[in-house]
């Protein structure tokens, strides 16, 4: 049985859902991403796995047990909460020493892994400050030493870089994630940040509205996404909508343009509404010779360059369709320019298909 397993847990809040039935298993050692939008029930979800939270119905299971009915202490679970509540009055050594105490380890053992914690973070220099007299920032790595030196075999992270300037957050996704499977923690890292959790994850739960729409490997979720909501959520996605001409292997889209395009295979009928997705780092630009697109899915003129460090995009405007965006490499950054003219393709089974949600488009792709 896995470490983790929340079984159709459902939980409101004065009629509002804020877990839809949600489940989801995690095995021993495993490092799993959260990803969802604010308000999609992220920290309800580890509020209920840490028993901070009552679910309405459902179960959670920890290493087999069924906890649901547990106290917060007997769980063997530890949350780093959204609001890191330190204690103010002990120094940043003793905050991190305080699980430690509790739990009455030999002191040389406790004192060796405090010290770890806080080389972890980078602050062994501040061991004898206050909390007040940190930063945001700091005190939040504080919260984070005194979470994993807590002893517990479950780790659940809330937004646990979320306060850290750029750089520092960067660096630390490594080192949380190292130092995680050198500590053989499960862990539940909550995220609304596509990149950390692309970046740190074994796999990625997309939550939204209460429930988890897609659980699978950080490449799963990025080229093989289960909705038009998750290829639009997970890295930067292409989206156009069409009528389905054939399927089968491909699939056949038609523009209402009348340009046809290609995707994956589907079993979606001929005639009906499609959604496709492609990631704009997957689609291809082949420079137009004379105004000739030989080739191409959909042709159209280059309407800005933008250049961002180690890639660049380039925007196209498609008549018929409107904006279509290539991310391609830095070097590629001379070769196009506003008004040529391009063809656009990508290779077919790169490119999503999904049947039209009944909700309509924009209520599937909203962010709330
Ligand atoms: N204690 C609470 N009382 C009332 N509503 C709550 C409470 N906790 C969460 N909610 C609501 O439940 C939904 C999910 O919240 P939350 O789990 O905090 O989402 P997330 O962490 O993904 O931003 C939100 O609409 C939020 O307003
Ligand atoms: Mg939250």
């Amino acid at each position: 049985m896995p470490e983790i397993v929340l079984d159709q847990l459902c939980k409101s809040f004065d009629g509002h859902v804020a877990a839809d039935s949600l489940s989801l298993r995690i095995a021993d050692g495993e490092y799993v991403c959260i990803l969802g939008p604010t308000g999609a029930g992220k920290t309800t979800c580890m509020r209920m796995v840490c028993g901070l939270t009552r679910p309405d119905s459902g179960r959670v299971y920890l290493d087999g047990r069924d906890v649901t009915d547990d106290s917060v202490d007997s769980r063997n679970a530890t949350m780093l909460s959204q609001t890191y509540a330190l204690f103010p009055h002990l120094n940043v050594y003793d905050n991190v020493m305080f699980a430690p105490r509790i739990k009455g380890w030999p002191e040389d053992n406790s004192r060796q892994i405090v010290r770890s914690m806080l080389h972890m973070v980078h602050l062994e220099q501040k061991a004898d400050w206050k909390p007040d007299e940190l930063s945001g920032g700091q005190q939040q790595r504080i919260a984070l030493a005194r979470a994993l030196a807590s002893g517990s075999k479950v780790l659940l992270l809330d937004e646990p870089l979320r306060a850290l300037d750029a750089r520092l957050r960067i660096n630390l996704r490594k080192e949380l994630r190292s130092l995680a499977k050198e500590m053989r923690l499960t862990c539940i890292h909550v995220t609304h940040d596509q990149d950390e959790a692309l970046e740190m994850a074994d796999k990625i739960a997309v939550i939204r509205k209460g429930r988890i729409i897609q659980f699978g490997t950080p490449r799963d979720v990025f080229e093989n996404p289960a909705t038009p909501f998750v290829a639009n959520f997970v890295g930067r996605s292409n989206t156009l909508v069409g009528k389905v001409v054939s399927s089968g292997d491909e699939t056949v889209v038609e523009m209402p343009s009348g340009a046809r395009i290609s995707a994956r295979g589907s079993d979606l009928q001929a005639g009906s509404d499609a959604v496709v997705t492609v990631k704009t780092g997957f689609t291809k630009l082949v420079r137009a010779s004379d105004d000739q697109v030989q080739g191409a899915f959909l042709e159209g003129t280059v309407e800005r360059v933008l250049y961002e460090g180690v890639t660049i995009t380039v925007e196209v405007r498609v008549d018929g369709i409107g904006l279509i965006s290539a991310g391609l490499p830095n070097r590629k950054y001379d070769d196009y320019s506003a008004g040529d003219r391009v063809g656009i393709s990508w290779i077919p089974s790169k490119a999503s298909v999904f049947r039209m949600p009944p909700e309509g488009l924009e209520e599937e792709m909203r962010l709330d």
